[in-house]
Formats: structure tokens, C-alpha cells, sequence
């Protein structure tokens, strides 16, 4: 309880990641529909993970007093497109990962093609939710968030940051560089989340849109650092994924370039400057700020 009685944000996560499984499980083929085994791959993939994207999206939803009911689509298309690029950022090809989510990567579980078929088809389903989410927000909302979201999964967002990722492997970077590589593969979903909500809500005072933009680009870019910092401060047991990772495959890291200590203070000033951009939300961004605590807190 917070002093004023009110229950945290925190304290509604578990609705939240209700709502989010009911979502999915009524977009997502069953898994013995034809061709099975590729739709128990997508279920596999869309299973587990702390669902942070979902929860920026249902928390701005709370300060802009929009209903999760609208929401539920854009939570589960974001929540599908990251599963997707966790399953591809694990094949061979480009991190080579055997664990995710504390069991085998789907390519380990499945086969390579499985896993490559599973993320483009899960890639495709959510657009396909945002066409047909007809208890979601009205058509023009929807067509504006798959434009939001095809900018943020593609060349321009996450693809093009995953690409900067695989050529760098082994080279130098300065901050400018790894910023911006960052910003892209990571940060671009993340600040999605919070456009998207956007959508939902009719006559949106532009400071409101601008500080929820903000507040996304710097969560966006804290989270990666974080990655980055856990993949060598943590253990695989708890991060449910390979520690030391990242050492091991020469990729370029805020770690590695300016040390753990000030990597963990970049995050923690833009966790501040996420903060400070709620301000135009005044007291409205209360279930904002208490996320952003939350993930500031994360170890895995
Ligand atoms: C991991 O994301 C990949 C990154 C973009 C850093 P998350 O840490 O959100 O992974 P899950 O969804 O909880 O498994
Ligand atoms: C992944 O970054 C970013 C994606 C777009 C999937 P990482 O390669 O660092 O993510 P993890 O550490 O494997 O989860
Ligand atoms: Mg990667
Ligand atoms: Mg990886
Ligand atoms: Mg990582």
C-alpha cells in the first residue's frame, strides 16, 4: 500500500499478466491445429519472460485513463514481436543461445527452421491481432499503432540495432555508436509501447504525447544498459538466459566500454530523466513511475 492507501502498479501485475495470457491464448493457433508443430513452437516462444512491454503499455494506459480492454491487442502484439526477436536473437546465426526464459531456445527444443519459421510467424500474427482486435480501440487507432509498431520491429528500429549488433561483434565502439545501436535494437520496441498506448486515447494534449515519448526512449535505452550490466553480474539460473555472454562473443556492451560501475550510473541518471519527463502527467503518472522503479530494481 502506498500512504495514501492506494495499492502500486507492482501490486497489479499479476492481473495484468492474466489479461495479457488470456490475450494470447485467443490470438495464438492452438497447438494442435495444422501444421502443429509449428504452432506449439509459436506457443513455446510466446511462453515466460517478465512481460515489461506489456506492463508500459497497461501502465500508460492507467495515467491516460484509458481501459485495458483497449490495450489488450497492442500488449499482445508487442509482447509477440519481442518473443519473435528473443527467437531469432538466439539461432546460431546471429547470439547462439541455448537457454531463454530457463529452458532451451527454440531452435534447441525444435530445430533451426522451426525456430526461424516460428518468429516470422509470430512477427506476422501480430499485425494480424491489430487488424482484428475489434474489442480494441477504434480502426484508425489500430492502423496508426501497426504503423507504430512495423517502424519500431524493422530496418529503422529493431532489425537495423540487431544488424549494427552482428557486424560489431569484435570491434570497437565509442558511446555515440553504441548508444544509437542500442537505442535501435532494444529502445525502439520499448518506446513503442508507450506511442501505442497513445493511439488509445482521443484529444491527447501534445505535452502528455511528448513526455510519454520521453519517458519511453529513456526506459528504452536504461533497459539495454541493464542487459548489458546483468549479462555479466548475473547468473544464468537467474537470468534465465547464458551469463557472460556477451564477454564471450566480443559484442560491444556499455560494460565493456565504460565499466560496470559507470554503466549502472548511465542507467540509473536516465531512470531519473524517465521520471522527470512524467512531469506534464502530473499525478496521473503514478502507475508510470512505479514501473520504472520496478525496472530499475530488476536482476534478471
Ligand atoms: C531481453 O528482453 C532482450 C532485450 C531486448 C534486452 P527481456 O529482458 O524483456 O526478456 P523477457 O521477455 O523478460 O524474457
Ligand atoms: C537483444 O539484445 C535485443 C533484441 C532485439 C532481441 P541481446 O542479445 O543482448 O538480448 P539477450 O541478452 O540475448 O536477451
Ligand atoms: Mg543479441
Ligand atoms: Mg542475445
Ligand atoms: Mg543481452
Amino acid at each position: 500500500m502506498n500512504p495514501d492507501g492506494a495499492t502500486s502498479f507492482v501490486d497489479r501485475i499479476p492481473d495484468y499478466h492474466a489479461r495479457l495470457h488470456a490475450a494470447l491464448e485467443r490470438w495464438l493457433p492452438a497447438a494442435d491445429h495444422y501444421p502443429a508443430t509449428l504452432h506449439e513452437a509459436m506457443r513455446y516462444a510466446a511462453e515466460g519472460g517478465k512481460r515489461l512491454r506489456a506492463l508500459l503499455i497497461y501502465a500508460a494506459g492507467e495515467a491516460l485513463s484509458v481501459a485495458p480492454s483497449m490495450l489488450d491487442g497492442a500488449a499482445c502484439a508487442v509482447e509477440l514481436i519481442h518473443a519473435y526477436s528473443l527467437v531469432h536473437d538466439d539461432l546460431p546465426a546471429m547470439d547462439d543461445d541455448e537457454l531463454r526464459r530457463g529452458r532451451p531456445s527454440v531452435h534447441k527444443a525444435y530445430d533451426e527452421a522451426t525456430a526461424i519459421l516460428a518468429g516470422d510467424a509470430l512477427q506476422a500474427l501480430a499485425f494480424h491481432v491489430l487488424a482484428h482486435d475489434d474489442r480494441g480501440p477504434e480502426a484508425r487507432a489500430r492502423l496508426h499503432m501497426v504503423d507504430l509498431l512495423a517502424e519500431a520491429a524493422g530496418s529503422r528500429g529493431m532489425c537495423g540495432g540487431q544488424a549494427v549488433d552482428l557486424a560489431a561483434a569484435g570491434r570497437q565502439m565509442n558511446l555515440a555508436e553504441l548508444e544509437a545501436m542500442h537505442i535501435h535494437k532494444t529502445g525502439a520496441l520499448i518506446r513503442a509501447c508507450l506511442l501505442m498506448a497513445c493511439q488509445a486515447r482521443t484529444a491527447l494534449d501534445a505535452r502528455v504525447l511528448d513526455g510519454l515519448d520521453r519517458y519511453g526512449k529513456c526506459i528504452g535505452l536504461a533497459f539495454q544498459i541493464q542487459d548489458d550490466v546483468l549479462d555479466v553480474e548475473g547468473d544464468s539460473e537467474t537470468l534465465g538466459k547464458t551469463g557472460g555472454k556477451d564477454q564471450a562473443s566480443n559484442k560491444p556492451t556499455f560494460p565493456a566500454l565504460l565499466g560496470l560501475s559507470v554503466s549502472s550510473q548511465r542507467a540509473a541518471e536516465l531512470f531519473v530523466e524517465a521520471h522527470a519527463a512524467l512531469a506534464p502527467l502530473s499525478d496521473a503518472a503514478l502507475p508510470l513511475h512505479q514501473l520504472a522503479d520496478h525496472i530499475a530494481q530488476r536482476a534478471r
